[in-house]
C-alpha cells in the first residue's frame, strides 16, 4: 500500500483546525497509520527542507515552523501521494482553489497549513526521518 508523510503545520495547531484538516484526511477514505504530536528542531528541518535551504524566505519558514508544535502523520491508500497533494491544494495560496485545504484556510504561502510528500522516494525519505 502507498504511504505518505503529512504534517500539519503549527498555524493549523494555532488555528484550531488541525481536527478539521485530520477530518478531511479520514473523510476521504485514506488510512492515518500513525500519528504524533512534535517539536520541529532548525537541524531537521534543514533536512527535510533541504531544497528551499538557499532560498531567501528559508528563516522565516523556520522561524514559523518552531513556533509551535506540529502533528506528523503517515496516511496510507492507492494513489495517497497525489491524493493528498490534491487535498492539500498547491503551494502558492493564491492558486489553491476552494475546496481544498490550502485554498479554503490559507492566506499565505509560507503559512500554508499542511505538508504531504511528494514522490515515494521523498515518502520513504521522510517517514524514516520523522518515524524512524
Ligand atoms: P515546497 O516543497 O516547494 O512546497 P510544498 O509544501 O507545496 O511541497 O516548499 C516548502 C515550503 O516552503 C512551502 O510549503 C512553503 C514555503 N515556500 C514559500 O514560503 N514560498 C515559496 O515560494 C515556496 C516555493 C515555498
Ligand atoms: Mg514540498
Amino acid at each position: 500500500m502507498e504511504r505518505t508523510y503529512i504534517m500539519l503545520k503549527p498555524d493549523a495547531l494555532k488555528r484550531k483546525v488541525a481536527g478539521e484538516i485530520i477530518s478531511r484526511i479520514e473523510k476521504k477514505g485514506f488510512e492515518i497509520s500513525e500519528m504524533k504530536m512534535l517539536n520541529l528542531t532548525e537541524d531537521v528541518l534543514k533536512e527535510h527542507y533541504a531544497h528551499i535551504a538557499e532560498k531567501p524566505f528559508f528563516p522565516e519558514i523556520l522561524e514559523f515552523m518552531t513556533s509551535g508544535p506540529v502533528i506528523g502523520m503517515i496516511v496510507e491508500g492507492d494513489g495517497v501521494i497525489e491524493g493528498m497533494r490534491r487535498l492539500m491544494g498547491p503551494t502558492q495560496w493564491v492558486e489553491a482553489l476552494p475546496g481544498t485545504i490550502r485554498g479554503d484556510f490559507a492566506f499565505s504561502t509560507g503559512e500554508n497549513l499542511i505538508h504531504g510528500s511528494d514522490s515515494v522516494e521523498n515518502a520513504e525519505e521522510e517517514i524514516k526521518r520523522f518515524f524512524g
